[in-house]
This record gives structure tokens, sequence and C-alpha cells, in this order.
């Protein structure tokens, strides 16, 4: 048995505060009855809990996919600069979703959030492999050598070694490029490494998962299909 307001904030429907009036205002149901006390008992399980007639759901998995722009870190707060946590609508901060992994500052692209904790960890581990590929506008030209170097496994200048990768050159001073691990830096360092600094990277797929025409800053739920894809 939870609390009803805490049922309620959990599903994402509105903040404590505002479920207070909510409550007040005869909106929530609980077997067809209004229940105005917020720290009435439910049964997520047998119980009906309805919001201005509409079945609310229980606390369920939520993965978000966001088109992250420059100049927001990657992390829940910072004392100097905002973070993506400002991009996320409020219904889904109050689903308790955090970024999985993490892009740079500078870095744009595409950006999943989720509020399961072990997908997280699947997407994250290198264990598992999955292939996150780039966009990135460099300084000079990429070779067939720095192809072949990006294929063997590269060696940082810091001497962090880097599995096998894949560097597509798109043409003078634009490339593609494949890992399957997320060292800090790690696109950014490997370029660096071969004297290809790196001047704007956008992470365009992850998995499956695309940006597929999300606008700069914008977020999209996943489908139960897409994270089964994953
Ligand atoms: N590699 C980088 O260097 N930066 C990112 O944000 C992601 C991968």
């Amino acid at each position: 048995m939870i609390r009803l307001d805490k049922y309620l904030s959990d599903a994402g429907l509105a903040s404590r505060r505002e479920l207070k009036d909510l409550l007040k205002a005869g909106a929530v149901t609980v077997n067809g009855k209004p229940v105005a006390d917020g720290a009435a008992k439910v049964d997520p399980e047998s119980d009906r809990v309805c919001f201005h007639g509409e079945p609310v759901e229980g606390p369920r998995r939520v993965v978000l996919l966001l088109h992250k722009p420059a100049g927001f870190v990657t992390s829940t707060e910072d004392p100097r600069d905002r973070t993506v946590m400002e991009l996320i609508p409020a219904a889904f901060l109050r689903q308790k979703v955090v970024p999985v992994g993490r892009l740079d500052k500078e870095t744009e692209g595409l950006l999943l959030f989720t509020n399961d904790g072990d997908l997280a960890h699947r997407l994250i581990s290198p264990k598992h492999g999955v292939e996150k590929r780039y966009y990135a506008r460099h300084e000079g030209t990429a070779s067939a050598e720095d192809v072949e170097a990006f294929a063997a496994g590269l060696t940082l200048k810091d001497g962090t070694l880097c599995r096998p990768a894949v560097l597509r050159p798109l043409g003078p001073g634009e490339s593609e490029i494949t890992v399957t691990e997320g060292k800090y830096h790690q696109v950014r360092r490997m370029m660096a490494a071969r004297g290809l600094p790196v001047v704007y990277l956008r992470r365009e797929q992850e998995g499956s998962l695309s940006l597929d025409g999300l606008a700069l800053g914008e977020t999209r739920e996943l489908t139960e299909a897409e994270i089964a894809a994953l």
C-alpha cells in the first residue's frame, strides 16, 4: 500500500503540491469514489485510481530521447552550467528519469534518459558493445591510414587503449565515427590522437535509435517496441 499522493506524483500526473488542490477539487477517485486526502493508502495492484475519470497508470518505465544542444552539461545538478535536466518536460522529471551515459557540454545529439537502472546499465556497459555513431567536423582530412588505425584499436595520447572503431571520412574536415564504448571525451581524444582535432561533434545514432528529424532541444518518448529493440 502506498500513499495516494505518492502514487499520483510517481505516475507523473502533477507535483505533490499541485495534487493537493486537485484532490480537494474531487478530481481523483479510488474505485469510483472521490478521495480528497492525499495521505489515503492505495494498493497499486488492486485499486482503480482515476483522474478526471481516466485511469492513472502507476510508476512505469520511461525511456526518452533528447536532441541535446551544445552548452548543457550531462549531469543532474551543476553549480555553474545549465544541465540537460532543464530540457526535460516536468512530467518526465517526476518519473525520475536520469541521463544514460553522457555527452560533453559542447557535443550535440542523441542522449537517452530513463528511470530503469538495469536498462541504463546495459546501454552504457562496454560489455554489450552498443554502437554509437557520431558526425564530426574537424581540422585536416582523415586518410586511409587513419581509418586503419581506428580499425586496429587506437592508443590515446595518455596510453589508453580503445576498442576497434570505424572511421568513415566524408570529405575534407568531415567524418563519421562509430564506437562501442564511452570513455571520457572518447571521440575527441581519438581524433586528436590522429592529428584531426574535432571542432564540432554530434551523436547521430545509438544502437537502433537515431535522431530522425527530432529538433534540437526536443525530447520524445520511446515506444515499447523501440525499447525492446535496444
Ligand atoms: N566522445 C566525445 O569526445 N564527446 C562526447 O560527447 C561523446 C563522445
